[in-house]
């Protein structure tokens, strides 16, 4: 079964007199539980794909379907109730709250859905993480690469449909890069989510079990 099916997604923006064709035509399906990587260079426009599977941007153009869920069908309300409850993000800068523990920031969007926690699985989550004896503690207490730990756990704990990371490990130093993007195939492996990773670095890309490049807007290689 497919988890992302695009079909001629366009994104396009308009800056003063200009238009800037950020995702220009990409087709593309993408096997629910498997782990893609996105490459290509700066501008080529994978964060704007990203966030159109996310629901954050609305296509110009064509077709987004995720989880069988035509998005330009959504109004606004449920746009966000779809990116609440089927998509879970890591963004390269954590984005946990200052004043929430781990504990707390893990638990987070259950506590914006109301609902309640599979304590089992938060166990399986934050034991898999390595993230036991820092529940208790607040992000500014903890490294870079804990407070990474911590954004993955919180993108799992919904079980999405799918999750979402751009750039994740894109202000650590090589070793902690291997070891946090080695932590989230584990989790995703662990609990076949399917899991798309952008990456700048072509080594971690070859942790993924398929690797898509763009250029320009369009996909210019899309492996098995
Ligand atoms: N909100 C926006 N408004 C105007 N232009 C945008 C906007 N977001 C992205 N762009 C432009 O769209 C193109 C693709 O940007 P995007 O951020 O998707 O690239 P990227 O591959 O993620 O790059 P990077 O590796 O630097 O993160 C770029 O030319 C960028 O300047
Ligand atoms: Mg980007």
């Amino acid at each position: 079964m497919d988890i992302v099916t695009l079909k001629n997604a366009k994104k396009y923006f308009s800056t003063g007199n200009q238009q800037i064709q950020a995702v220009d035509g990409v087709d593309l399906t993408i096997e629910k539980g498997r782990f893609t990587a996105i490459v290509g260079a700066s501008g080529s426009g994978k964060t704007t794909l990203l966030n159109l599977i996310g629901g954050l941007y609305r296509p110009t153009e064509g077709t987004v379907i995720v989880d069988g869920i035509d998005l330009s069908a959504l109004n606004e309300d449920q746009l966000t109730v779809f990116r609440r409850r089927k998509v879970g993000f890591v963004f390269q800068e954590y984005n946990l709250i200052p004043d929430l523990t781990v504990r707390e920031n893990i638990l987070f969007p259950l506590a914006l859905d109301n609902s309640r926690p599979d304590m089992i699985f938060f166990e399986r989550i934050t034991t898999l993480l390595g993230l036991e004896k820092y529940l208790d503690s607040f992000p500014h207490m903890l490294s870079g690469g804990t407070q990474q730990c911590t954004a993955i756990a919180r993108a799992l704990i919904a079980k999405p449909a799918i999750v979402l990371a751009d750039e994740p490990t894109g202000s650590f130093d090589v070793k902690t890069s291997q070891n946090v993007a080695g932590l989230l195939k584990l989790t995703a492996e662990t609990f076949r989510q399917s899991l798309i990773m952008i990456t700048h670095d072509l080594e971690l890309a070859q942790l993924a079990d398929r690797m898509i490049r763009l250029e320009d807007g369009r996909v210019v290689f899309a492996g098995k």
